[in-house]
C-alpha cells in the first residue's frame, strides 16, 4: 500500500522532507527522550511502560520499540502516533519544514470524494465567518457579550474559533452562495435547511459556534449555543460521512499534545467545560459532545494514554454516566480516576467560582480512584443502616476489590471498609483470598475487568536464535549500513539465505542499493509493502554493528551461512520423501525418513 501511494510525491521530495525533519526532533515533540550511548530512549508512546524501552536513533533515522516492537521512520512515527495516512504524513512535515509538495500530491491528501471536499471547503469558509462577524462585526455583538458574560477569554475565542452565526435571515446562505457552493449539496449536508416556503436559512441563526474538529484539525460541524432561551439548548450539526458524534472527541487534535505530556486525559462532558479547563492551564481536555462515551471513542484514548480523569457534573446524571464511562474505559484497559467536583457543580462553574489554582489543586489532583468512586457510587443503592443491606453492600465491595492485583492495593481499601463499618480486616482478608481462588478456577482473566497495570514489560531478552540465523541478520545489519559490505556478500550469497524473510530483505536491498548507493534505513523501509518485512528490517537495523567493520567478521557469517545452506541442500531430498510418505498416509515410512534425517542432522554437527 505504501509502495502504491509513493508514485504520487515525487521520490526526491520525499526525501528532502526527510532530511529536513530530524526524526529525534520530531518523537521528541511527543515523547520525552534522553540520549544514551548512541540512541535516544523514552516510554514508548504505543503501550503503556515504565521503564524505557523505546528508541530512536539519529544515524539512523528510526525508531523501534524493545518492548511492543513497533519501529519504522519519521513518516511511520506520525501514521501510528497522530492517524495520519503516509501522504498527511509528508505533509505534516513539508509544511512544517516549508517545503512546497507537487499540487497532485496535495489533492491525494485524503482520500475524500470531491463532495465532501466541498462540504469540508464550505466548513472552513464558515468558521472563518462567523468567527469574524463575533468578534469585529455589529451582527456578531450578542455573541461576543455572551462570552464576556462567561469569562471566556478573547485567547480561548481564537484558539477554539468561537463565533456567531447572525440572526439575519438569508446572510449565510448568501454568503456561501456568493463563494461558489451550490445550495442543494449544502442542504444535504445540514449546513442549511429548506423552509416551508422553500428558502433556505442557517439552522444556527442566533447562536454561538463552537466548531468541531476532526482529529487533523478539520473544522468537520458546528454545535451552536443558544443565547436567548431558544430550543435545543445545543443545537449539533447532523451526522455525515465526516462528522459522527460517537467518533469525535471535542479538542481532542489540540489537546493530543498535552494528553501525551502528562500521561493523562481529562475527559467533560460539554464544550464549556473543555474550553473553561483549558483556559484554566488545564489543556490536557477533551468532551463528547452531549452523548454517552462509545467504545470508539474509549479505545482511541486508550491510545493515548493509559489514565482518564472522568470530570462530569456533580449531579444524579452526571454520577450515572460516570459509572457508564468508567466501566467502559476500565474495559478497554485504562486506569480510571474521577475528579473530585462539589456535587451540584460542573466543571465550567466551578472554575468561574473558585478559579484556576481550584480546579487544578481542588478537583483534577485529589481524583477518586475508580474503586472509591465505585465505594461511594453503589452505597446509594444499600440502606446501610439495614444490617441486611449493609453485608450484601460489603459482599459486593469485596467482589471488586478482589479484581485487584495489587495487594497493597487491595489493603488500603480493605482497611478502608474495616474502619467505616467496623469489621475485622482479618475476616475481610480472609473472604477476599476466598473470592481470588474463585477468580483463578474461572480462569477466563481476559474477560476479568483489570484495574491494576500490567507489570510493564521488561526490556525483551535477546532471543537465542540458532547460529545461521544469528548470522544472517548480523550480515543484514552490516548490509543496511554498507553498501560494499552487500556488493561481496550480493557476489558470495545471491540470495541464498538460509530464512525466506531474510532472502526477501536482501533482495530488496540489492534493488535499493542499485537505484541509490547511499545507505538509508529509513528510506528503505518505505520499499517494503508488507509491515512484517517492516518490522523484522527494523529490528535487524537496530542491532549493534561494530563501526570499523573487519573483514573476516564477515567472511565468518558468509561461510556460516553457506554452510548451513549446503546442510539444507543435503536435507532437502530426504524432507521431500517425508513429505510425500505424510501425503500418501504411509507413517511408517514416514517416521523411517524423520529417523535417517535425525542421524544426518547429527553427523553434519559433529563434523563441525
Ligand atoms: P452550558 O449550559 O453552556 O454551560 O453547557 P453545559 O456543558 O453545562 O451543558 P450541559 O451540562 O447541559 O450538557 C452537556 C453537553 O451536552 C453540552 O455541552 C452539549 O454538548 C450537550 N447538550 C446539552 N444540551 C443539549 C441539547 O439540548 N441538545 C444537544 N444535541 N446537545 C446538548
Ligand atoms: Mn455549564
Amino acid at each position: 500500500m505504501v509502495v502504491e501511494m509513493l508514485k504520487k510525491i515525487p521520490e526526491d521530495v520525499i526525501e528532502s522532507v526527510r532530511k529536513a525533519n530530524d526524526i529525534v526532533d520530531v518523537v521528541g515533540e511527543h515523547v520525552q527522550l534522553k540520549k544514551q550511548g548512541r540512541n535516544h530512549f523514552g516510554l514508548c508512546p504505543f503501550h503503556g511502560e515504565q521503564t524505557p524501552s523505546f528508541s530512536v536513533t539519529q544515524e539512523k533515522q528510526i525508531f523501534y520499540c524493545f518492548g511492543c516492537k513497533k519501529g519504522g521512520n519519521v513518516f511511520t512515527f506520525l501514521m501510528e502516533s497522530e492517524d495520519y495516512s503516509f501522504i498527511e504524513a509528508v505533509s505534516f512535515l513539508a509544511e512544517k519544514s516549508g517545503i512546497e509538495l507537487p499540487q497532485v500530491a496535495r489533492k491525494q491528501e485524503t482520500a475524500l470524494s470531491q463532495e465532501n471536499e466541498t462540504i469540508l471547503s464550505a466548513h472552513e469558509w464558515l468558521t472563518k465567518l462567523y468567527h469574524h462577524l463575533l468578534k469585529y462585526t455589529k451582527d456578531g455583538k450578542d455573541g461576543y457579550h455572551y462570552l464576556e458574560e462567561r469569562d471566556i477569554k478573547e485567547e480561548s475565542i481564537d484558539q477554539f474559533q468561537l463565533g456567531f452565526a447572525p440572526n439575519v435571515k438569508y446572510f449565510t446562505a448568501d454568503f456561501l452562495e456568493k463563494k461558489g457552493f451550490h445550495q442543494q449539496l449544502l442542504v444535504k449536508s445540514g449546513l442549511l435547511t429548506l423552509q416551508q416556503d422553500n428558502n433556505v436559512t442557517d439552522p444556527f441563526r442566533g447562536r454561538v459556534i463552537f466548531p468541531i474538529r476532526n482529529h487533523l484539525g478539520k473544522t468537520v460541524a458546528f454545535g451552536g449555543r443558544a443565547i436567548a432561551g431558544q430550543e435545543p439548548k445545543y443545537l449539533n450539526s447532523s451526522e455525515s460521512d465526516l462528522f459522527q458524534k460517537s467518533r469525535i472527541l471535542y479538542n481532542f487534535d489540540i489537546a493530543k499534545r498535552h494528553i501525551r505530556k502528562e500521561s493523562e486525559a481529562v475527559l467533560f462532558e460539554g464544550q464549556m467545560d473543555v474550553i473553561s479547563a483549558y483556559q484554566a492551564g488545564v489543556k490536557n481536555v477533551i468532551a463528547t459532545l452531549g452523548t454517552a462515551l462509545s467504545e470508539y471513542q474509549a479505545k482511541l484514548l486508550k491510545r493515548y494514554v493509559d489514565t482518564v480523569i472522568i470530570c462530569y457534573d456533580a449531579d444524579h446524571a452526571g454520577n450515572e454516566a460516570t459509572f457508564k464511562a468508567a466501566t467502559l474505559l476500565t474495559k478497554v484497559g485504562c486506569q480510571v480516576k474521577v475528579a473530585n467536583l462539589t456535587k451540584g457543580m460542573d466543571p465550567d462553574s466551578f472554575i468561574r467560582e473558585h478559579g484556576a489554582d481550584a480546579f487544578e489543586n481542588e478537583v483534577i489532583k485529589p481524583s477518586d480512584t475508580y474503586i472509591s468512586f465505585y465505594m461511594k457510587y453503589m452505597r446509594k443503592d444499600y440502606n446501610l443502616s439495614v444490617e441486611g443491606d449493609r453485608i450484601e453492600y460489603i459482599q459486593q465491595m469485596l467482589k471488586q476489590l478482589a479484581l485487584i492485583d495489587s495487594s497493597v492495593e487491595r489493603e488500603h481499601y480493605l482497611k478502608d471498609l474495616s474502619e467505616k463499618y467496623d469489621l475485622s480486616i482479618e475476616t475481610l482478608q480472609d473472604e477476599i483470598l476466598v473470592l481470588r481462588q474463585q477468580r483463578e478456577n474461572h480462569k477466563d482473566k481476559s474477560q476479568q475487568i483489570r484495574y491494576t497495570k500490567r507489570a510493564p514489560r521488561t526490556r525483551q531478552s535477546k532471543k537465542l536464535l540458532p547460529a545461521f540465523q544469528n548470522a544472517e541478520r548480523q550480515l543484514l545489519a552490516y548490509m543496511l549500513q554498507d553498501k560494499g559490505i552487500t556488493d561481496r556478500v550480493q557476489k558470495e550469497i545471491g540470495i541464498s539465505f538460509n530464512l525466506d524473510i531474510h532472502k526477501v530483505i536482501a533482495t530488496y536491498l540489492y534493488a535499493f542499493y542499485e537505484e541509490d548507493p547511499h545507505p538509508n534505513v529509513s528510506k528503505f523501509i518505505e520499499r517494503l509493502d508488507d509491515d512484517e518485512l517492516q518490522q523484522v528490517v527494523i529490528e535487524i537495523a537496530m542491532l549493534h554493528v561494530i563501526e570499523d567493520t573487519n573483514e573476516e567478521v564477515i567472511t565468518d557469517y558468509i561461510q556460516m551461512i553457506q554452510a548451513t545452506t549446503k546442510d539444507t541442500l543435503r536435507i532437502k531430498p530426504f524432507r521431500d520423501q517425508q513429505r510425500l510418505a505424510e501425503q500418501q498416509n504411509d507413517p511408517i515410512k514416514a517416521a523411517e525418513i524423520a529417523m535417517q534425517i535425525i542421524e544426518i542432522e547429527r553427523q553434519l554437527k559433529s563434523t563441525k
